[in-house]
C-alpha cells in the first residue's frame, strides 16, 4: 500500500494542497512566531530551510551588508527564492535605541563583539554590552523600538513587504526567560511585561514582527 493511503483524510487533502513556503531564516525562535501567525491560513506549511534541504553555508553571514532593514530583507530573501526555487518569507529586524543614535540597528544581531567558542551565548553579550553602552546615558530615558521588515517572494519572484514596529524601553535589569536576543530587556510600551514574559501568543500580539507580517498576510492571501 503507497504512503498516500496511510494518511489520514486530512493529511491526504494537505499533501495535495498545501503550498509550501520557505521562511529564510536559522532562527528557530522567528520560526515559531511566524508559523504561529499563519496558522489561520489553511493550506500553507511554512518550512524552514533545512526542512527544504538546505543545510547552513558560510556565505548565509554575508546576505546583510546594507545600512537598511528593507535591503538586508530583501537580500535575504531573493538568496534564498533563487536557491530553492520556492516562494520565500524572510524578514529583517532589530532593536533601535533613541540615546544610542539608532544603534544597534542593522547590527542587533552582532552588536558584541562576540565570537564562537566564547562562554556566553551571543544574545546574552548583546545583552550585556547594550546595558554597558546604556550606562553614560543614565540622565535619560532608555527608550527605544523594534522594528521588522517582512518580504515576500511569489515563485515569479514578484515582491511585498511590510513594515512593522512596537516602542518600548530598555530596562538594566532582565526580567523572563522566553522569547529571544534582546527581550529579557525589551519593556514593551502601556505593559508591564517585557516580550521575554510573554508567550509567543501574546507577545505576537504586540511584537514588530507580529505586526509586519499581519499586514504581510492581507497583502498576499489572496493570491495564495
Ligand atoms: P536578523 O536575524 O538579522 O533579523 O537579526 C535580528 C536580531 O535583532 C536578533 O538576533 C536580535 O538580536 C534582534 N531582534 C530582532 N527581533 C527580535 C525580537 O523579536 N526579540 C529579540 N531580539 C530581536
Amino acid at each position: 500500500m503507497g504512503l498516500k493511503n496511510w494518511l489520514l483524510p486530512k493529511e491526504r487533502y494537505c499533501r495535495a494542497r498545501c503550498v509550501r513556503i520557505l521562511f529564510a531564516t536559522r532562527n528557530s525562535h522567528k520560526c515559531q512566531e511566524v508559523r504561529s501567525l499563519f496558522k489561520g491560513i489553511t493550506g500553507l506549511e511554512i518550512l524552514n530551510p533545512d526542512e527544504v534541504g538546505l543545510s547552513y553555508q558560510g556565505c548565509e553571514d554575508n546576505l546583510e551588508p546594507f545600512d537598511t532593514f528593507e535591503e538586508n530583507a530583501s537580500s535575504k530573501a531573493k538568496y534564498f527564492h533563487q536557491i530553492s526555487g520556492l516562494p520565500t518569507l524572510a524578514d529583517d529586524s532589530g532593536l533601535v535605541v533613541d540615546c544610542l543614535n539608532g544603534l544597534p540597528g542593522v547590527n542587533s544581531k552582532r552588536f558584541s563583539s562576540w565570537s564562537q567558542g566564547d562562554p556566553i551565548s551571543q544574545d546574552e553579550a548583546n545583552n550585556e554590552f547594550l546595558v554597558q553602552s546604556l550606562e553614560c546615558f543614565r540622565n535619560v530615558e532608555w527608550t527605544a523600538r523594534y522594528v521588522c521588515l517582512a518580504v515576500f517572494l511569489d515563485s515569479k519572484a514578484n515582491m511585498k513587504m511590510t513594515r512593522g514596529e512596537v516602542e518600548g524601553e530598555i530596562i538594566e535589569i532582565p526580567k523572563g526567560s522566553d522569547g529571544f536576543g534582546y527581550d529579557p530587556h525589551f519593556l514593551v510600551e502601556n505593559t508591564e511585561l517585557t516580550f521575554a514574559e510573554m508567550s509567543d501568543r501574546e507577545k505576537n500580539r504586540f511584537s514588530h514582527r507580529g505586526k509586519a507580517f499581519r499586514k504581510l498576510v492581507e497583502e498576499i492571501k489572496s493570491d495564495l
